[in-house]
């Protein structure tokens, strides 16, 4: 995996619990990204090394500095380290940027569509600034979901493109608890539903739209819902998760386990523990595997049952790319007592 170290030069308040934090692009090896990417931060906290995906927020054709956008989760390690202990000045590990979230031109298309929720709006905005600043015949359209204008994140930059942008941009802000007034027409009150995304869309002509979403789940499958009635097709919706959605009922014949694992030559004995996944149990056992987004989508942590049966629970994208008895290990929960597993 190809590593840099960035120099943090600017760290931004965005609202109360959001932070920007901007790195300076190195002076010989830049690093490559496109719009709706993701940047991997890796930080050794209290002796153990946590790895963790953040979004580009800036976009490659705009920023000069490589921006990414960290809301502080209650007792989350990362998120709070960043909001706690880092400053500019300091260096950060990150690994090559990585990611499918990105703009797929279609000569076909003519109108885009970014639903996000909260934090959500991170890639979006990235890909937003990317295609109003390069693409003029394309309409850009953003569905916003936040609690009011206060954690609303990018509001500022978000007024900046609806006026440079006037004729291209459109916005439409859903708050939960929205003061209604005279100048904020704008404003909807409550969350995006089914409903009331389908107002949004009435005058499109559905096969020539592209459809991004990142927000929690019951934003992205009224979303879905919606554009499946109306006929976009599958290939025009794309879908960023933050974290892996995972469904009670898909534990039920999973029990604790003791698996044995492959890793650098060295064999280890390892207790899964029912609901914790085997990356998660080989962190906490101090053994350092490779893992990125921890969501199903990079491939980093991918590893070969030699022995046993396993199931992968939480992924969102279908991975026909894996080989027989290739398993990614972020969602992998061993099924059977025999379990042997090689990286
Ligand atoms: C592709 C990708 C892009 C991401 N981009 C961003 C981004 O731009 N900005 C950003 O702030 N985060 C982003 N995340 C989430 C981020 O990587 C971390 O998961 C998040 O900061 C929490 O890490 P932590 O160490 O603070 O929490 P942890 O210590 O890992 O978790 C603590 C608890 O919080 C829960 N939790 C974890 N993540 C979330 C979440 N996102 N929302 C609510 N609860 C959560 C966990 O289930 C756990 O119970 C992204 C994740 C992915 C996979
Ligand atoms: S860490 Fe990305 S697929 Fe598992």
């Amino acid at each position: 995996m190809v590593t840099y170290t960035l120099k943090i030069v600017d760290i931004r308040n965005e609202t109360e619990d959001t932070v920007t934090v901007c790195f300076k692009q190195p002076a010989l090896r830049k690093v490559k990204y496109k719009a709706g990417q993701y940047l991997t931060l890796i930080f050794r906290i209290n002796g153990r090394r946590y790895i963790r995906p953040y979004s580009f927020s800036s976009a490659p054709s705009v920023d000069k500095l490589i921006e990414v956008t960290i809301k502080r989760i209650p007792n989350g390690i990362v998120s709070n380290h960043i909001h706690d202990q880092i400053k500019t000045g300091d260096s950060v590990e990150v690994f090559e940027p990585m990611g499918e979230f990105i703009y797929h031109p279609n000569e076909d298309v003519r109108n885009v569509y970014f639903w996000g929720v909260g934090s959500g709006i991170t890639p979006l905005m990235s890909l937003i600034k990317e295609i109003l600043a390069l693409n003029s015949e394309i309409q850009v359209n953003l569905v916003y979901g936040n609690r009011n204008f206060g954690t609303t994140i990018f509001n500022h930059v978000i007024n900046e493109l609806l006026v440079k942008y006037k004729d291209q941009f459109k916005v439409w802000h859903f708050h939960t608890q929205a003061v209604l007034s005279e100048d904020n027409t704008h404003v909807i009150e409550g969350r995006i539903k089914e409903d009331r995304a389908l107002d949004i869309l009435t005058k499109i002509y559905a096969p020539e739209s592209l459809h991004y979403i990142c927000g929690p789940s019951g934003l992205k499958e009224s979303v879905k819902t919606v554009l499946n009635n109306i006929g976009v097709p599958l290939e025009n919706v794309f879908v960023e998760d933050f974290e892996l959605v995972k469904d009670p009922k898909d534990f039920e014949d999973i029990h604790t386990q003791v698996i044995n694992l492959k890793f650098e030559n060295v064999d280890y004995t390892l207790e899964v523990i029912k609901g914790k996944s085997i990356l998660e149990s080989a962190l906490d056992a101090g053994i350092e595997l490779a893992y990125s987004c921890q969501t199903g989508n990079c491939s980093t942590c991918k590893g070969i049952c030699i022995k046993g049966e396993l199931k992968m629970i939480g992924l969102s994208n279908e991975r026909s790319d894996l080989m027989i008895n290739e398993y990614l290990l972020c969602c992998s929960h061993p099924l059977t007592m025999d379990v042997c597993i090689e990286i």
